[in-house]
């Protein structure tokens, strides 16, 4: 196979933090990680998580990135290349395959909830929270849900997002999302923070986020958090491995890991104590899961002067984000049909993004007019979800982080990462039992066999 093709390349070290950044910086962090926070013991789940991304996140990233750099590859073509470098078995390119699935899967449930977002964007401009009340918004997000055509309009609509820019390339599309989105993503959550501060709850806030109750830290604590970590850094799947295999040899990959993290962790921070300290000054309780977003803030902003506009930019917040991750969803699936399948990368795109397309529209289907389908019990929303999120992405990275510390040479590993010895071994240690007991317990929690 003739890899010397043009395949496309970041066109520097910052090009590739923002666009690892925008991949990372997604919905897992503006609704997830602050209702996840409020629900296992607060500022101690925070603890926890921090040194989960610190201990496991930063490894694994490192790796993943480590082995797309190395092959110059699309994750498919990369295991198989790596593999066949270490003398190892061939299967191993099973889990580029399983990326490429995973990533199709992921993404048709996502493109749904961003659709619905898109949607909330679309009432907060034209002024249709105003004056809404806990029940009101509550019917709006049942009305939502029940209706296939409206949720299908807007699913279509961030599909034709997402694959309008995977189709441009990596410099003209996935690298100028990130430079377009990100600064305007960073500039929207502090202009959030600043009212948050000015006109929230913000001690509450703070409170709420960061006064650690040790007491409620359970295994189960542990176990959400090094999952969270997992799905906020966009670990598993091979998306960061594509994003690295566009990287230059020169780059040093751990700073890069590290300027990665912290920008993810500092989105997740910022986003709970944005979202908390408007919740808190309506007196409103912090909801769980999508309906902390949905439910609670168009309260919020309905009852606020200029609440439109704010929640106009709440909204656009939460869809650049889940943008500039959706590309980096796709881009394993379209790298590995471009370089293996020899299709043009916009020939690529309507083929992967029709299937997601479809798969997206069972997915919501399955609110309303299929409610009754169930897969092992579960709607085909939540069975997708499940799938990809809780045995497809923990089992992609338990391989991704054992096959770069146990399989590949170790003078290979040492010559992409250029670390002092001692900081080499910390991650030689990390990568080989760390992440791997970490990854394991959180499959084995998922799964039920943990009990
Ligand atoms: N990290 C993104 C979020 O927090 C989602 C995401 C993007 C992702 N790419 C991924 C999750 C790859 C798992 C694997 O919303």
């Amino acid at each position: 196979m003739d890899f010397t093709m043009d395949r496309g390349q970041w066109s520097g070290r910052g090009a590739f933090v923002l666009a690892a950044a925008g991949s990372a910086v997604g919905l897992g962090n503006i609704w997830k990680f602050p209702y996840l926070a409020g629900e296992h013991g607060g500022g101690a789940f925070v603890l926890v998580y921090l040194a989960c991304v610190a201990v496991v996140g930063v490894p694994v990233m490192m790796t993943e990135i480590m082995l797309g750099r190395r092959a110059q590859r699309n994750p498919v073509a990369a295991m198989a290349h790596l593999a066949r470098e270490a003398g190892a078995s061939s299967a191993w390119k099973l889990v580029g395959v399983m990326g490429v699935v995973a990533g199709a899967i992921i993404l048709s449930f996502y493109s749904v909830v961003a659709g619905w977002i898109i949607d909330y964007l679309v009432r907060a401009a034209t002024g249709s929270f105003a004056g809404l009340d806990p029940g009101g918004a509550e019917a709006a997000l049942e009305g939502l849900l029940g209706n296939p055509h409206e949720q299908a309009l807007w699913h279509s609509v961030f599909m034709l997002l997402t694959m309008g820019v995977v189709a441009c390339g990596v410099m003209r599309g996935l690298e100028r999302a990130a430079r377009i989105m990100m600064p305007a993503l960073a500039a929207i959550m502090l202009v959030l923070t600043g009212y948050g501060l000015a006109q929230g709850d913000m001690g509450r806030a703070l409170a709420f986020m960061f006064a650690a109750d040790f007491t409620r830290i359970s295994p189960q604590t542990v176990l959400a958090a090094v999952g969270q970590a997992f799905f906020s850094l966009s670990l598993g799947m091979g998306a960061i491995m594509v994003y690295g295999s566009y990287l230059e040899r020169h780059i040093l990959i751990a700073r890069a890991t590290i300027y990665v993290a912290c920008a993810d962790t500092a989105f997740a921070l910022l986003a709970g104590l944005a979202v908390f300290s408007i919740v808190f000054a309506h007196g409103m309780a912090p909801a769980s899961g999508p309906g902390l977003i949905l439910k609670t803030l168009p309260v919020a902003f309905g009852g606020v002067p200029g609440g439109a506009l704010l929640g106009s930019l709440f909204f656009l917040l939460v869809v650049f984000a889940a943008w500039t991750s959706s590309i980096s969803i796709a881009e394993p699936g379209i790298a590995w049909m471009v370089e293996n399948l020899r299709l043009g990368r916009g020939r690529a795109c309507v083929i992967f993004g029709a299937l997601v397309w479809v798969l997206g529209i069972a997915a919501l289907l399955s609110f309303n007019l299929w409610q009754d389908v169930k897969l092992f019990g579960l709607s085909i929303f939540d069975a997708l979800d499940y799938l990809a999120s809780n045995i497809l992405l923990p089992v992609g990275g338990l391989l991704i982080v054992v096959f770069g510390s146990w399989v590949m040479r170790r003078t290979h590993a040492r010559e992409e990462l250029p670390l002092g010895e001692r900081w080499f071994g910390v991650w030689r240690f990390a990568a080989r039992y760390v992440a791997p007991v970490g990854v394991t317990l959180i499959f084995l929690n998922v799964t039920g066999l943990l009990g």
